[in-house]
């Protein structure tokens, strides 16, 4: 008789220990495939986004800017010159600053242009030499919803249950173009089923003040994280824990730079933010980029194993995976 009420005790203490996970976080530690296999094929290509899901990334990243005509592109800067060739196409529709933005074109436009690996601007040079080979095959622009499109559609013929990660990128600048960039996306997220936060999309943002407005005045149910550059201020937690759902800080905050912190307050600054219920997804691990690391196998032992993360922004989504095999 007492070993039965000891085991529906356990039981009932399991089974409120995983609806609170449910709801609040993932039970596993997952792997966030940043801008696509990015590593492997010119980021936020359609290309590398079916190579991450092939690769079994739990979750996929799109960052977000308006066209023109109000569609969400699936592309890192509100700037174009960088990953396409829109210099060569459009020579004459650069602003003053001589900068291209994605905003001055429609869809139709952008569809014209090819992408390419992140090029620096100043030495023509790409950003990553090992990569994807610059101005090799004919990569395009797409939009989240073309993304989604596919990854939904992956997921029902491969049996996978892959989320996505999108990011409004630079709201206050869409703001002052007349856009309200999150209004759009919110709209095109909930049209795909997502809407609560079981259903697999993570939306994030820097712009504390945005995200805050995502939850409280656009009334979203999804889960939220509120990304972080250098604040790493321990009493900021409570105030983000008042909306989000997790953080994502910078790998160069909590590895490379000191900025003036001990290791030891770096993991108490993750443990409190565990004790207020915020999960932590740290960006980004790169296999060709581990400053201060013998290895990128050192640097996924020091973020899972010392810092305790639950999920990291990689490049390399098949090598962190492998990594957290059991
Ligand atoms: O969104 C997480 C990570 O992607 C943030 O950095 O600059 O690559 O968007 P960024
Ligand atoms: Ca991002």
């Amino acid at each position: 008789m007492l070993k039965t009420l000891k085991y529906t005790v356990l039981l009932s203490l399991t089974l409120l220990f995983s609806c609170t996970m449910s709801t609040q976080g993932f039970s596993d530690k997952i792997v966030i495939a940043h801008r696509g296999a990015s590593g492997y094929i010119p980021e936020h290509t359609m290309e590398s986004k079916v190579m991450a899901h092939a690769m079994n990334s739990d979750f996929i990243e799109q960052d977000l800017v308006l066209s023109k005509d109000d569609i969400p592109i699936v592309i890192h800067d509100i700037y174009l010159e960088e990953v396409t060739d829109v210099s060569t196409i459009y020579p004459e529709r650069s602003r003053d600053d001589g900068r291209y933005y994605v905003i001055d074109f429609t869809l139709e436009e952008l569809k014209r242009l090819s992408v390419n690996e992140r090029v620096n601007l100043e030495t023509g040079l790409a950003v990553f030499p090992n990569r994807f080979p610059l101005k090799k095959a004919n990569f395009k622009l797409h939009t989240l919803q073309e993304e989604i499109e596919v990854i939904q559609g992956l997921n029902l013929s491969t049996g996978k249950k892959t989320g996505i990660y999108p990011e409004i990128k630079n709201p206050g600048f869409h703001l002052k173009e007349g856009k309200d960039i999150s209004k759009i996306v919110l709209q095109i997220l909930d049209q795909y089923g997502y809407t609560k936060k079981t259903d697999r999309c993570i939306l994030q943002c820097f712009d504390a003040d945005e995200l805050k407005r995502i939850r409280q005045e656009l009334k979203s149910e999804l889960y939220l994280t509120q990304l972080l550059e250098f604040t790493d201020d321990i009493d900021h937690l409570e105030i983000y824990a008042g909306y989000a759902d997790a953080i994502g800080p910078s790998i160069d905050q909590l590895f490379l730079l000191s900025h003036g912190k001990s290791l030891r307050e770096k993991k108490h600054f993750i443990q409190r933010a565990h004790q207020q219920n915020l999960q932590v997804h740290a960006y980004t691990f790169r296999k060709d980029q581990h400053p201060n690391f013998d290895s990128f196998e050192d640097l996924l032992q020091f973020g899972f194993e010392e810092l305790e993360l639950d999920g990291v922004f990689t490049d390399f989504p098949d090598t962190v995976k492998d990594f957290l095999q059991p």
